[in-house]
């Protein structure tokens, strides 16, 4: 089957198209297409994403990127046939004017490519983005008379680590390396982690979620950018704490291998001036809090002028804190469900600190299968989109008939 898949839900905006076949839990993945843009540098001067912005931008980028992943894919034909709008297509996108002009001079001017359905993400995110992917799938479903499937983000999330290695598509033994698929085998355990959720997911059959616990307040994502920010770090925050606390563990590493002469408690003592809190770490629940950190950082940071030693101490104690509540809950879940299947996955697990905590837990779980994406694959992107939109048809393959009509949700929930 071919999908052609879309992603809008906040800041980046995102196209491929895919070849997909084979079991839903253990797909073969090709991706003939693939375009993102990021609209990180654009977003960066407000600290954070402007929906507004961001889906003026959408209405920009989509054309665009479509016309690389035809071209990508070999699938773009122009014809000199002429089609005309019709009121549907105008009514579809009479709110994204500057889309439609666009619309009209490339879609309505290229040959149908052969795509199959065309899966779109319906929430949760920004609604005025999210609105701008799905009218956009619309209208293509309109002209070319393809079902589009909404797909829930948080969905896509979960299902991006069946796709093992995006980088290999070109090189040459891509093919032997892609047949060792990965295989979702439920029930499953999986701690999203991202710049608006974080939340650990326990499901038993596929598509059937029951949410254990998640955030009360800021998102661990949100909480990388709020602090970066404290820090006078750029705009998304976690590359950049992660970036900085890397050199940090690296010149300690150093530092401490070098000194003879320092004393344990010495090293104790300079590492205390910067402890920060591991908030809800053994609450009796699932949940996390990420906003008390924050202000603790705040607390740390205010008024003072901090050398960048200090800074680099700051953002590895931070990262430090995090990891450990993730993993301590995350371990806890494990231990009271029967998982086969433990999958973290979402922005923040682009984090080499986390990830490899990770990686330490399943060592101790020798009987649970852990599946990361790729780091490409970890913050937003529509590939994810794409193989949970596969998912979906194949458990309900009455999605390619009907006609429901799709909405933005910005707060949608995985549910049971
Ligand atoms: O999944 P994602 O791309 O978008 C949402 O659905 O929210 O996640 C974006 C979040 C941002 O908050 C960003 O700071 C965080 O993921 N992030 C990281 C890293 N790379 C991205 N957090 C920690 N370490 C990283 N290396
Ligand atoms: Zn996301």
């Amino acid at each position: 089957m071919i999908i052609l898949s879309i992603e809008t839900s906040c800041d980046e905006t995102a196209v491929s198209l895919l070849q997909i076949s084979g079991s839903p839990t253990s797909p073969k993945i090709k991706i003939l297409g693939n375009a993102l843009y990021s609209q990180v540098k654009i977003h960066e001067k407000y600290g954070g994403v402007y929906p507004n912005l961001a889906k003026r931008e959408h209405q920009k980028n989509l054309i665009p990127l479509l016309k690389k992943v035809l071209k990508e894919s070999g699938s773009f034909e122009p014809t000199t046939r002429n089609q005309r709008p019709t009121n549907k297509l105008q009514k579809i996108l009479e709110r994204e004017a500057e889309l439609l002009e666009q619309f009209l001079n490339f879609v309505l001017k290229i040959k149908k490519p052969r795509i199959d359905a065309i899966a779109v993400t319906e929430g949760p995110g920004l609604e005025p983005a999210l609105w701008v992917g799905i009218n956009f799938a619309r209208a293509l479903g309109e002209v070319w008379n393809v079902p589009v499937v909404p797909v829930n983000h948080m969905e896509g999330h979960f299902m991006s680590v069946l796709w093992t290695d995006i980088a290999d598509q070109r090189r040459k033994n891509a093919d032997k390396r892609r047949k060792k698929k990965r295989r979702i085998n439920y029930p499953v355990l999986a701690l999203l982690i991202s710049g608006g959720h974080t939340e650990l997911v326990y499901s038993k059959i596929p598509h059937k979620y029951r949410i254990l616990g998640e955030t009360r307040d800021d998102a661990v994502g949100e909480a990388f950018d709020k602090v970066a920010r404290l820090l006078g770090l750029p705009y998304p925050g976690g590359p950049a704490i992660s970036r900085l606390a890397e050199q940090a563990r690296n010149k300690a590493q150093i530092r401490d291998s070098k000194s003879q002469t320092r004393s344990k408690s010495e090293i104790r003592k300079e590492h205390a001036r910067f402890v920060l809190p591991r908030p809800m770490l053994n609450s009796p629940d699932y949940d996390f809090s990420f906003s008390g950190l924050k202000t603790a950082v705040l607390y740390l940071t205010e008024g003072k002028k901090l050398s960048a030693k200090d800074m680099g101490k700051i953002a590895r104690e931070f990262e430090d804190a995090v990891t450990e509540v993730l993993v301590k809950k995350t371990a806890k879940a494990l231990a009271s469900q029967k998982v086969k299947t433990l999958i973290i996955a979402g922005g923040v697990v682009a984090n080499k600190t986390i990830r490899k905590s990770f990686q330490k837990l399943a060592l101790q779980n020798p009987k649970i299968k852990l599946y990361i994406p790729t780091r490409a694959l970890s913050t937003d992107n529509s590939i994810m989109i794409g193989i949970a939109g596969y998912a979906r048809i194949k458990s309900n393959p009455k999605l390619l008939g009907g006609r429901k009509s799709i909405r933005a949700q910005g707060k949608l929930r995985l549910s049971g």
